[in-house]
């Protein structure tokens, strides 16, 4: 069957105009296509915990720092440092993608760092510089990965 030239002419238009208006209907963002990092129960709980951690911290530096208050700071900081890094089981970072391992350490270095700062020049400015730089990692990092649970 041959179809007259602008009986297709209006079929191409009707199909062109329904694409446009579900593309102008349906939600901008519907779903969750952040990159899945499958961990079991226990191991999301555990990094979901040291993600609280990261958020206490950054909050008591920030207040810590305003007051100048520099061993609170070196406190704080140590706490969420290197040493935290080092007590992450192998079997969960074995689990994590590449670009996730290469972020996790940054932000543990990054808290070392503030602690160094803390202890040593003790410069709140410059504290307060590292932990704004150090929160673009966390946002990155969140934009990019989701947990997901497997029995696994
Ligand atoms: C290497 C990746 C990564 C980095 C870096 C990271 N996070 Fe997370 N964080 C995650 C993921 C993945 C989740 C779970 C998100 C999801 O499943 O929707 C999460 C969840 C959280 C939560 C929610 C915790 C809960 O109990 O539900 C907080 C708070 C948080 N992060 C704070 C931080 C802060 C603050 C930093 C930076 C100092 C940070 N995170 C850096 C990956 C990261």
């Amino acid at each position: 069957m041959t179809l007259p030239k602008t009986n297709i002419q209006s079929l191409v238009k009707q199909v062109a105009l329904s694409v446009l208006l579900l593309g102008t209907t349906l939600p901008a963002v519907s779903a969750d296509n952040r990159t899945a990092v499958w961990l079991n129960e226990n191991e999301k709980a555990m990094l979901l915990k040291e993600m609280r951690q990261f958020l206490v911290a950054s909050q008591k530096i920030l207040a810590a720092s305003l007051k100048e208050e520099m061993e609170s700071v070196e406190t704080t900081a140590r706490e969420v440092g290197i040493k935290q890094m080092r007590s992450t089981p192998a079997s969960l970072t074995k689990k994590l993608p590449e670009g996730f391992k290469a972020l996790g350490p940054k932000i543990h270095k990054g808290f070392e760092d503030i602690a160094y700062e803390a202890e040593t020049m003790g410069d709140s400015a410059v504290i307060l510089e590292r932990l704004a730089e150090l929160q673009q990692t966390c946002i990155s990092c969140h934009a990019t990965y989701q947990i997901k649970v497997s029995t696994d």
